[in-house]
């Protein structure tokens, strides 16, 4: 049997060998504690204060701005549920876009059930968000703002800088945050040069153990811990740490950084062949995202077809060995087309036959040819068998 092809890196990664290595020590030798005061627990210490010293170094803060957690999400939440609870006194605003992962869509929808006003900003065709929209939107009771650096569906890189520099221009204390799931391993991170007063990463993105994130929480930023109990975390996030997996995320993070122009180098030729070829040689088939490679993800290449179901084509490309995505992580329990679509326009005939192929270390442009040569058959027999629309 040929080898199985996987394109979903953007669901999540195989952990390097290099971050196992790493880890091991910490769950057979250093297991302790290390909050606790003996040799096994001041090793743990060690590795998790080394740790952070590494997320820090590598985006650019001090290492008491970094807050462990289980992942992405709970950093997202904990960023925009911190910020809200802290700042009510001042304001009830907050403004994100329509096109965030669900991680904050929802802690949004939540924090809106509890009285406070969210603002969901509008992206233009290729999902980048509209700048004026966001200027229009600031007003005096606006005290966070939360919009992601890349789009997990379509690979969109938003203008961080920009936006830092209106909410910056309107005035006032208003807490920046940005969900960096998708963009950390992938794009050079510096929060001074981004704008940002808060940063969500995940390790399981960019070759780390998963149920391991980070949150970069600037110093002096209305924060207010959403779990309670121990003083870890310097009581911003109370729980036993998980060294392991902070060990983990530093390394993937640190490999991630020091090899990036090599691995981007290839992700951008593997993803430049599928953004040009599955246009061209699958009939009705439109790009969906950014245009300009610079604007999108390395690794990151997307489509709809018209007039078929996504999912279908994902069944079919399994059964021919590869892993890819519709995009959006819910397509698959639900009949509801993406919320990342409808808010770039895409026509309806295309809302339900979405591709996402997200490219990985992994990858060769071997398994590019593979998928170029099985894909137009798939899609050709899927739209013959069941003619949507
Ligand atoms: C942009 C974005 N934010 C947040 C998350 C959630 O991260 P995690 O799965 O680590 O909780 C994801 C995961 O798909 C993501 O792509």
């Amino acid at each position: 049997m040929e080898r199985r092809v996987y394109l979903d890196h953007a669901a999540t990664t195989p952990v390097d060998p290099r971050v196992v290595s790493a880890m091991l020590p910490y769950l057979t030798s250093a297991w302790g504690n290390a909050s606790s005061i003996y040799a096994e627990a001041r090793e743990a210490r060690k590795g998790l204060d080394e740790a952070r010293r590494t997320v820090a170094e590598i985006l650019g803060c001090k290492p008491n701005e970094i807050i462990f957690t289980s992942g992405g999400t709970e950093a997202d939440n904990l960023a925009l549920r911190g910020v809200a609870m802290a700042s009510r006194g001042r304001g009830d605003h907050i403004i994100t876009t329509q096109v965030e992962h669900h991680a904050v869509l929802h802690a949004c929808e939540a924090l809106e059930r509890e009285g406070f006003r969210v603002t969901y900003l509008p992206v233009d065709g290729e999902g980048i968000v509209r700048l004026d929209a966001l200027r229009g939107a600031l007003d005096g009771a606006t005290t966070l703002v939360s919009i992601m650096l890349a789009n997990n569906e379509v690979g969109a890189i938003e203008p961080l800088a920009e936006a830092a520099r209106a909410v910056r221009e309107r005035g006032g204390h208003v807490a920046f945050h940005t969900d960096a799931v998708q963009a950390a391993g992938a794009l050079p991170i510096d929060v001074d040069a981004l704008g940002v007063d808060l940063l969500s990463i995940a390790a399981h993105k960019f070759y780390g153990p998963k149920g391991a994130g980070a949150l970069f929480v600037r110093q002096r930023t209305p924060f207010a811990p959403q779990t309670v109990g121990g003083s870890q975390e310097r009581t911003r996030r109370a729980g036993t740490e998980n060294v392991a997996g902070a060990v983990g995320l530093a390394t993937a993070l640190r490999l991630a950084h020091d090899e990036m122009a090599a691995r981007n180098a290839r992700l951008i030729a593997m993803r430049d062949r599928l953004l040009a070829e599955i246009p061209a040689r699958v009939p009705g088939t439109i790009v969906t995202g950014p245009r300009d490679g610079a604007r999108r993800l390395p690794n990151s290449a997307s489509f709809a077809f018209e007039h078929v179901e996504g999912e279908a084509v994902l069944l079919q490309l399994d059964l021919l060995g590869f892993a890819a995505s519709s995009g959006s992580a819910c397509t698959t329990a639900s009949l509801e087309p993406s919320h990342v679509l409808v808010a770039m326009g895409v026509p309806e005939r295309y809302l339900r036959g979405s591709l996402r192929l997200t490219l990985g270390t992994d990858n060769t442009m071997d398994d590019i040819d593979r998928l170029l040569a099985a894909l137009p058959d798939a899609v050709a027999r899927i739209r013959a068998l069941s003619p949507a629309g």
